[in-house]
């Protein structure tokens, strides 16, 4: 099949331009960017994406020189497109100039085109010589290199894009890959065509090949996955039944007590809609409440669940059987876990932490390990279980962390104000005793949020004061809107850990919540819907507070904070005050950074 790679520089794009390859029919591998040429040489096409160093940095990233004189199968050399800092990368390595910028160019630019031929055929609109791009650098290209005929300029941006078409390699200083950019992918379409790849990768021709190559390497065995009943585990799940038949694919889902309500129904509904027989549900809820009583510390608390995890896992495993002559191993890995650059190494930490246990690490090393979906980006697997008849229930479901509700169910001991003078210095807002996780500058920080009251009904302005806060006021990363009651006289906080009746109290705000936005169809704008309890009542009403958290987001790397409509908002408040238990609600208005997705 022919395929083209993508090298990684550190934009946090680069999955992104794998991703747009192959919606338009090539298959597309991402590397990191100083990976050995030679083994690019199977590539049709290599594209160099952005990245966030200035070139002449100590240890800046550059690409292997020899990438340059890459002769693919036909002896030609391999086509080259350089986005961003790949184009600076094109400039400093082939001889030209790459230099910081008077000015930086952030957000959008509108770039003017001078040889709408080749790599821009098409790109601008009917009678024009420019188009609205999206810009992000500070350095740029200021002398071409030999060869090189320059294409495109900005008003800021003397060498917007430049080519050397003889040798068939492109820099383009704006990134043609963000809808932003419009007609963008008009240009990654011209290059694919440019490098001659045939369109060979589709996923209905994916599911034929994989459940071929699962046949192949499992032979007469037998494969056991966990499942969680999300769509990734869920997907490798049903192409593992498709490729063995149900007899030869077992799955254990671990009831840990800090599901969704009616969650473990709705698992064991999935698997028999998909006519799985082998699927044990163990139930283990009681451990977990007792291994977490007086527990207060949020590492703490990962730390015993992940634990318990692999104890419930290990006893299953022994009490089945399971020897290595026999078994396999499923995961439901997808393609962003398995390569290791910045962006995705976090994800891929969280994910493998319940795969490590002694007995599996000795699959993993014996090869005896299935990853039917380790090709796929996730909106690919999403495509694949909707083809494979799942239900859309499933298949558009949110991500939901693998501690569950444990870490939306804030556990605290006593009550924790940052230092005297800060709640002084925010107009309108109320420092809460408690702390939240935030990302600062690439590190865990755990600070306070403030709750802001009487404020316009406007979330571009809030996001914006918010911002403010977050940047100015030190110790506080998250700022929330208090949306009932009206008005803060008193906080009271209560000493809490995890218990079955807060949990239960969680669950039904996080039923009427679901359920709210399935019923408003806002669900598939909402990236994820983390509903937090907050062991605080407000003006001596009993119960505590809830904390509405929707986020929009690509791989949660990065977050922005949902912009719900005001007129739903107040209907989901009167919605959420009918639920017992319930003091206060708010609306975290905080993107990521600064704060996580998740508060603890
Ligand atoms: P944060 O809170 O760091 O979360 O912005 C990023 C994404 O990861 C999920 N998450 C977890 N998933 N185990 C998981 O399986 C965990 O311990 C965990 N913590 C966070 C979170 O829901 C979000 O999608």
């Amino acid at each position: 099949m022919d395929k083209i790679a993508v090298l990684d520089f550190g934009g946090q794009y680069a999955h992104l331009i794998a991703n747009r390859i192959r919606r338009i029919g090539v298959y597309s591998d991402l590397f990191d960017g100083e990976i050995d040429a030679e083994k690019l040489r199977e590539y049709k096409g290599i594209i160099l994406s952005g990245g966030p160093q200035s070139i002449h940095a100590e240890g800046s990233l550059q690409c292997d020189p020899k990438v340059f004189d890459l002769r693919g199968a036909g002896s030609d050399l391999i086509p080259i497109l350089g986005l961003c800092y790949g184009h600076q990368i094109i400039g400093h390595v082939l001889g030209g100039k790459v230099e910081p910028g008077r000015i930086s160019e952030y957000g959008k630019a509108n770039v003017n085109i001078s040889n709408k031929t080749g790599i821009f055929e098409g790109f601008c609109d009917e009678g024009k010589d420019a188009q609205d791009v999206w810009m992000s650098h500070f350095d740029q290209v200021t002398k071409p290199p030999p060869g090189f005929e320059v294409t495109a300029h900005t008003s800021d941006c003397i060498i917007a894009a430049m080519q050397d078409v003889k040798r068939r390699i492109f820099g383009i200083q704006f990134h043609p890959e963000v809808t932003h950019t419009k007609n963008g992918m008009k240009i990654l379409r011209n290059f694919v065509e440019i490098t001659g790849a045939k369109h060979e990768w589709s996923i209905d021709k994916f599911i034929e090949s994989e459940i071929a190559a699962i046949s192949e390497k499992v032979g007469n065995k037998k494969v056991f996955m966990m499942v969680s009943g999300g769509v990734d585990s869920t997907v490798a799940f049903t192409l593992l039944e498709r490729a063995l038949g149900n007899e030869r694919v077992y799955g254990l889902f671990v009831d840990t007590g800090f599901l969704r309500k009616g969650e473990r129904e709705q698992v064991e509904g999935i698997f028999k809609a998909i006519g799985a027989t082998n699927v044990r549900i163990e139930d283990a809820s009681g451990e977990y409440f007792e291994a977490l009583k007086g527990v207060y510390d949020p590492e703490k608390k990962r730390e015993i669940i992940g634990a318990k995890f692999l104890e419930v896992q290990r006893r299953v495993f022994s009490e089945m059987g399971l020897n290595t002559n026999e078994w396999m191993l499923g995961q439901g890995t997808i393609y962003p876990d398995t390569i290791e650059t910045g962006g995705t190494k976090h994800a891929d930490k969280i994910k493998t932490h319940h795969n490590r246990i002694p007995e599996i690490q000795k699959m993993i090393e014996q090869g005896l390990v299935i990853e039917p979906i380790s090709q796929l980006y996730k909106d690919e697997v999403r495509e694949v279980g909707e083809k494979l008849g799942l239900s859309a229930d499933l298949v558009w479901r949110h991500p939901f962390p693998g501690p569950g509700l444990a870490v939306r169910c804030l556990c605290v001991e006593e009550e924790r104000y940052p230092d005297k003078g800060v709640a002084e210095k925010i107009q309108n807002g109320k420092v809460l005793p408690i702390k939240s996780v935030g990302v600062q500058g690439d590190v865990r920080s755990y600070r306070n949020p403030v709750v802001l009251f009487n404020q316009p009904k406007d979330f571009t302005a809030l996001g914006e004061l918010s911002t403010r806060i977050t940047n100015t006021v030190p110790k506080i990363n998250r700022a929330l809107l208090l949306l009932h009651p009206e008005k803060i006289d008193s906080i009271t906080i209560q000493k809490s850990h995890l218990t079955p009746s807060r949990i239960s109290i969680l669950q039904d705000v996080d039923e009427v919540v679901m359920n709210f936005i399935k019923e408003k169809k806002i669900d598939r704008e909402i990236w994820q819907f983390p509903t937090v309890l907050l062991p605080l009542s407000i003006n001596g009403v009993p119960g505590e507070t809830v904390v509405l958290r929707p986020v929009e987001s690509e791989e949660a790397m990065t977050a922005n904070f949902y912009k719900m409509d005001f007129a739903l908002l107040d209907e989901l408040v009167e919605r959420l005050k009918l639920v017992k238990g319930v003091s206060a609600v708010l609306y975290d208005i905080t993107n990521k950074p600064p704060a996580t997705i998740e508060w603890e």
